[in-house]
């Protein structure tokens, strides 16, 4: 893995694509929630970038708070349990939140964490999401804010990893099979 590129199969969205999208789900953002107080909630760690440059192009006031869980572990296919790794350190009660993530795949992680942090009392739960994979349709959660529905295809880049590896490209791709054939 000394050259990331040769376990690229081709990119799917490139980086100007994505920024473009991230402004245009900031302006949206800034304007359902104007004169509110928000606090948007990274989910560690595919959520990393995505948080990073909707933060940056936002201009209402905003906190930002992490929660880590995980449910893939280093393979392709969701293990179907969720852990929480690291909980938040805000008291959300009555606070309006933003849970922002790379990516819905199953859904089982956005299901499940938006029933957690329902449970807390907040005055309201949205999610923003940068991609969403046809199996999430299913799912009975809300998403209010999708940047591109995407095919059910395993994707790589802008957060999202293989077996922790590939989150530093600045594009998403996918990643070729001789990476990940074994399984
Ligand atoms: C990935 C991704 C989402 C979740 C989506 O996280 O970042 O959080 O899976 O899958 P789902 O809709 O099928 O639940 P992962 O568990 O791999 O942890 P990571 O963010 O640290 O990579
Ligand atoms: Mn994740
Ligand atoms: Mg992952």
């Amino acid at each position: 893995a000394a050259d990331m590129g040769k376990d690229l199969e081709r990119v799917l969205i490139p980086e100007e694509e994505l920024q473009a999208k991230i402004k245009e789900l900031a302006g949206q953002i800034d304007a359902d929630y104007a004169g509110k107080d928000l606090l948007i909630v990274g989910v560690l760690k595919g959520a990393v970038m995505v948080m990073a440059d909707l933060a940056r192009a936002l201009h209402i006031k905003v906190e930002m708070d992490w929660m880590a869980v995980s449910s893939y572990g280093a393979g392709t296919k969701s293990s179907g349990v969720v852990r929480t790794l690291k909980d938040l350190d805000t008291d959300i009660a009555g606070r309006h939140v933003l849970v922002v993530e790379d990516i819905i795949d199953s859904g089982l992680t956005l299901s499940w964490l938006v029933h957690n942090l329902r449970s807390r009392d907040p005055a309201s739960v949205e999610i923003c999401t940068l991609l969403r994979k046809p199996d999430a349709v299913k799912v009975p959660i809300d998403v209010k804010y999708v940047g591109f529905d995407i095919p059910n295809e395993f994707v790589i880049g802008y957060g999202l990893d293989y077996a922790e590896r590939y989150r530093n490209l600045p594009f998403i791709g996918t990643l070729a099979r001789h990476v990940y054939g074994a399984e």
